[in-house]
């Protein structure tokens, strides 16, 4: 996507010096663009742990080049250097819990250096794999893309080409994904094809992904929107002024259970009172295909109170909370499938349920 005229992805190696992971650092943003170069396993791990990338697809790619660094670091060789790749893979597991790109990006670097015991050779392999899944996500989030502009080519035509209104929750964008973003990326098409679409961008306390990084990239695309605070969503919906409810996902279960940034849930909930169709659009890498049930299986991350009783801007940090005061900082939540409509993913739309998932994805 383009900043200020220059075409961006969220993290890339550099041209000329293949030791340096850069990525923008989504800790500065909106208020300054500034990208943040990584040269050791745990610059990559520090990264994705404060949230200077954060975002499922994002955190996959960041740990697959981590590994990268990882091997460009050590000299080992034979079984030494299995053991290295197992106590990376194994630490970089740890950096954050609930997206499951994580764990897909770690399992694919870690089968492609099975029995590999020459480091140059680790390295080369290695970098081509952190390579490869990148790509795979900047095309898997195009092709999201495609998919859903078709839900709102229907919606624009039904409403006589009005704008259509589409909210969203998080950050769900190019930034969190590479290029394009899952949510996003059915907007940024229709844009890009003349359709109006209005975004309702849910600011999304604590981190503000919503106000700080969404309404940051619409802005420089060009998508018209307007921010509003969390608890918005139902009174917009009551009063038809939402056509569509489109998210993304960190990790969604083989029958359609969605885990998504805190509040995704309350949204669900107050567009299916108010039959509006709600949608998760994600990469298959999002896709948890070993557990069934979303409640039970997926770990929900449990943040700094200081999120919380704190909140961050352009001018610094300012507390909101009496001294002493108790909070609690769930990161995700989880929207049963029964609330779904359905999940846009690279292969199509699908119904949120273990068919159409596996119909999809032949599970
Ligand atoms: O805690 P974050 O910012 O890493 O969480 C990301 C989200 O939950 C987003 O809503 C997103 O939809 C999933 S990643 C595309």
């Amino acid at each position: 996507m383009v900043i200020n005229g220059q075409n961006f992805h969220a993290i890339w190696v550099d041209n000329n010096k293949k030791d340096i992971v850069r990525v923008i650092d989504q800790q500065k943003l909106p208020f300054e663009f500034a990208i943040k170069n990584l040269v050791t396993f745990n610059d990559a791990f520090s990264a994705i742990k404060d949230m200077t990338v954060r975002g499922a697809p994002l955190i996959g790619v960041t740990a697959a080049y981590g590994l990268y660094l990882a091997m460009l670091s050590t000299t080992c060789k034979g079984a030494e250097l299995q053991l290295f790749i197992t106590a990376k893979c194994n630490e970089m597991e740890q950096a954050r819990p609930t997206a499951v790109n994580l764990s897909y990006a770690i399992t694919r670097i870690k089968s492609v250096l099975e029995g590999i015991d020459n480091v140059e050779r680790a390295r080369e392999i290695v970098l081509r794999e952190a390579d490869l899944i990148k790509q795979q996500e900047i095309d898997y989030c195009e092709a999201i893309g495609i998919a859903g502009l078709t839900l709102i080519e229907e919606i624009s035509r039904k409403k006589k080409r009005k704008p259509v209104n589409i909210l969203t929750h998080c950050n769900a964008g190019w930034l969190a994904c590479v290029d394009w973003g899952t949510a996003l990326a059915p907007i940024y098409k229709a844009h890009k094809k003349g359709i109006a679409v209005h975004v309702w961008v849910d600011e999304t306390r604590p981190r503000n992904q919503g106000s700080k990084l969404t309404a940051f990239e619409l802005m420089h695309e060009g998508v018209p929107h307007t921010v509003i605070p969390d608890n918005t969503g139902g009174h917009l919906m009551q009063h038809g002024m939402v056509d569509l409810v489109l998210v993304g996902s960190d990790r969604t279960t083989r029958t359609g259970d969605v885990c998504n940034k805190i509040g995704t849930y309350l949204k669900a909930l107050a567009a299916f009172d108010n039959r509006i169709p709600f949608y998760v659009a994600l990469p298959s890498s999002s896709i948890d295909f070993e557990i069934e049930n979303g409640f039970t299986n997926i770990p929900i991350e449990q943040r700094n109170a200081n999120e919380v009783s704190h909140i961050e801007g352009k001018e610094g940090k300012v507390q909101l909370v009496p001294n002493g005061c108790k909070v609690a900082n769930y990161g995700f939540d989880v929207t049963p499938a029964r609330l779904v409509t359905g999940l846009i993913t690279e292969k199509g739309i699908c119904p949120a349920t273990k068919e159409g998932i596996s119909a999809l994805f032949s599970i």
